[in-house]
């Protein structure tokens, strides 16, 4: 292995999901600019640069779990005793770091190019994590009820058609997490004809 793919591999190796975070502890609005600025360097079919973020901090990160707890219960099978507790998590759980960047992939009129924006985005939340680890700074994807929730989408000004890739959670770490050993990909070698 060279030296720089070693370098990379270390840095890809070393991010984890990781939601020890200090909440208290501010990011610098200019930093997340630039780990944005990275994250849209990640390829997209036909340049449609498919990615929306949204960055939400201080109190707007309570917005952002009204709208999540908003629509929990306005799901006709919201049953108050049973899963009340969600609304209640939904509430404060955004609030655990102090930039949470919402990030959304266009639709388009081609179903496959809706298709490969969507891939397009998740590479640029990817390369949003790895610039993250980078810095120096805790990341977490999340996705769950939020990604699919029009409140959310609307609190974040989405257009209705967008769809919501992630809800990443940003903010410097209180404890590391190490590396873990993952299984070996399966690599098939196809050399014939
Ligand atoms: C599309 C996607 C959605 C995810 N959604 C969640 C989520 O809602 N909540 C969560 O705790 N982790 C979520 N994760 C993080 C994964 O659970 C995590 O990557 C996995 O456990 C492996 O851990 P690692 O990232 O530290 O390697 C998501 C990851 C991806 C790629």
């Amino acid at each position: 292995m060279t030296d720089s793919l070693r370098t990379f591999a270390d840095l890809a190796r070393r991010r984890r999901s990781n939601l020890r975070i200090d909440p208290e502890r501010s990011v610098d609005p200019e930093l997340v600019g630039q780990l944005i600025a990275v994250a849209a360097t990640a390829p997209n079919h036909y340049r449609t640069h498919p990615w929306r973020f949204r960055v939400v901090t201080g109190d707007a990160r309570e917005g952002l779990g009204t709208a999540l707890a908003t629509e929990l219960r306005a799901d006709p099978d919201f049953d108050p005793v049973t899963d009340e507790p969600k609304v209640t998590k939904a509430l404060s759980k955004y609030l655990r770091a102090p930039v949470m960047v919402v990030v959304a992939s266009r639709t388009s009129a081609d179903p496959i190019a809706t298709l490969e924006n969507r891939d397009a985005v998740a590479a640029a939340v990817q390369t949003l994590l790895l610039a993250a680890t980078a810095a120096g700074l805790a990341s977490l994807w999340s996705t769950g009820a939020a990604a699919t929730s029009a409140e959310v989408a609307r609190f974040c000004g989405f257009d209705p058609s967008d769809s919501t890739v992630g809800l990443i959670y940003l903010g410097w770490p209180t404890a590391e997490l190490e590396p873990v050993d993952r299984p070996e990909p399966e690599i098939i070698h196809i050399d014939r004809a």
